[in-house]
């Protein structure tokens, strides 16, 4: 019976995504088989009116992915708090976030009594109970993190075993990702430049926090989701600034790096434990290792992530 209401309920959603109404589902074999998506990325604004119709956004699209009513929410860097503040008083969601920079609507944010936020880093996170969230969110946050390592092996054990993590960032090599876009018109440039290069050729003294990205590239996010049990349930792509022109004229320090990362902007994947062995390290189909040596890398793998 569950299998025909899973079976059903996937028909459903393959028939809504081709009529519009949801996005379509993308797993590594999509993307393996070369189907690429794009769509617009837009300039966010932030005057009152756009924050709020974003986080009803964020909100509509997390609830197609997760079904949001009633859960127990940690969202990492919610900064303003708009999305908490959707989640908790319109989907009735217990919402904890967790971001080092605080801001003065916190505490009017935190008069919604679901809602509670906490300044602190989610790479060395204060104490919150093991296994306690259903659910794990992040806009636009993982890029920032410093150790992205540490941060998503915390969100492994504050999630349930059934729970879901929700993660959109930027990816580094892409050709916004030096958050300079409003004011330097070149792509890449913290590809083609070095820090004091961009401060004095764009005349850009200071640079703002948010230039300050980890590197991480798609491939490694892949490593550590494997590493923390982690399996993509769903997966999809933004590409929209890549410049060819640009490219071909800068080939000689561009083209070292892949193509496939220069052109991605952004990635978003919901990620789920296997229910039958949650958080076991996912063996790498790459290996063809002997038994006893997939044991011994298992062990290994466990201990890394312990
Ligand atoms: C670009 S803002 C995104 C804010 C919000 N999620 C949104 O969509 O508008 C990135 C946020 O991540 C937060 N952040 C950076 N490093 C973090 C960390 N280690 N743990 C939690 N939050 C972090 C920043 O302070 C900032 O509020």
């Amino acid at each position: 019976m569950r299998v025909l209401i899973k079976a059903g309920r996937s028909l459903a959603r393959r028939v809504l995504a081709r009529m519009g109404f949801v996005a379509p589902r993308r797993t590594p074999i999509a993307k393996f088989l070369g189907s690429e998506i794009k769509s617009e990325v837009t300039k966010p604004q932030y005057d009152n009116d756009s924050r709020v119709k974003r986080a009803r956004k964020n909100a509509k699209h997390l609830d197609s992915l997760l079904d949001l009513r009633g859960k127990h929410v940690l969202e990492i860097g919610p900064h303003l708090g708009d999305l908490s503040v959707v989640l908790a008083s319109e989907y009735g969601c217990d919402v904890v976030g967790i971001d080092p920079l605080t801001h003065p609507n916190w505490p009017e944010v935190q008069q919604h009594p679901r809602i509670r936020l906490i300044e602190g880093d989610i790479a060395n996170p204060p104490p919150l109970e093991n296994e306690s969230f259903d659910l794990i969110i992040s806009f636009v946050v993982w890029e920032h993190i410093r150790h992205p390592w540490s941060a998503l092996q915390h969100c492994q054990r504050l999630l349930k075993p059934t729970g879901k993590k929700f993660l959109r960032a930027n990816l580094y090599r892409s050709a916004i990702a030096s958050h300079l876009y409003r004011q330097v018109k070149e792509p890449w440039p913290h590809l083609m430049f070095s820090p004091d290069e961009i401060r004095a050729r764009f005349n850009r003294p200071d640079l703002g926090w948010a230039f300050w990205v980890n590197k991480l590239t798609y491939q490694q996010y892949l490593f550590y989701f494997r590493q923390l049990g982690f399996f993509i349930t769903h997966e999809h792509f933004w590409q929209v600034h890549f410049d060819r022109e640009y490219y071909d004229a800068n080939e000689q320090t561009l083209g070292l790096y892949p193509e496939w990362d220069l052109k991605t902007d952004f990635f978003e994947v919901v990620l789920e434990f296997d229910p039958r062995q949650p958080k076991r390290p996912i063996p790498d189909p790459v290996y063809r290792l002997p038994k006893w040596r997939k044991y011994l890398a298992r062990k290994w793998l466990r201990f890394q992530g312990a």
